[in-house]
């Protein structure tokens, strides 16, 4: 797919947290939603909005514009973690991910990381797949009551 010229990715302004949370939820329980039943689906989509304000600045977090509007988002600890990636459920495969993907391994990279790792939803394991990340293992996590299935997934960086 041809780059998108309406599409640009800055870093997270506290005024962002209600657009974050709504792509989050959304992508949830519109997107996720094919890959997991409601009741993990449910247990999953829960924001505590107060801690959401706390954690997105509490590591460099990067959202992904169209035109003006915010349209998803990413994050990056220092250990090379990438806790977040939620595209809006309206502009899903367009590139927004990949854009979002590129900006995280860039400044990987600007902090001397060779590695990065996320645990991968069902939904998310083949966009990380088609970007370079390969299957550490699949696991089972508990939220809320619920186990869901995800994957620890690696890319070492160039
Ligand atoms: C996974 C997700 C972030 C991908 O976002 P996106 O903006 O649609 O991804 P992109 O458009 O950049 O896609 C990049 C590539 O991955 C592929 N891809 C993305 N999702 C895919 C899927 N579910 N199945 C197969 N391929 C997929 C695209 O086709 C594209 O391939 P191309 O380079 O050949 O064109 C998005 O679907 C999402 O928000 N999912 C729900 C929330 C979620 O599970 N987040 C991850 C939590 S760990």
């Amino acid at each position: 797919m041809p780059p998108n010229a309406m599409l640009s990715v800055r870093s997270y302004d506290p005024t962002d947290l209600d657009a974050v949370i709504e792509i989050f939820l959304g992508a949830i329980r519109e997107v996720a939603s094919k890959d997991y039943n409601s009741a993990q689906i449910n247990a999953w989509a829960q924001v505590d909005r107060a801690a959401w304000a706390k954690r997105r600045l509490s590591r460099p977090t990067w959202v992904a514009l169209l035109g003006r509007a915010p349209v998803g988002f990413t994050d990056l600890e220092a250990d090379g973690h990438l806790d977040m990636m939620f595209v809006h459920p309206a502009h899903q495969g367009v590139g927004v991910a990949s854009l979002l993907l590129e900006t995280v391994e860039a400044a990987a990279k600007g902090h001397g990381l060779s590695r990065l790792f996320t645990e991968a939803s069902i939904t998310a394991k083949p966009f990380f797949e088609k970007r370079g990340f390969s299957i550490e293992a699949s696991q089972r996590v508990s939220k809320r009551g619920q186990v869901l299935v995800n994957f620890r997934m690696e890319k070492i960086l160039a």
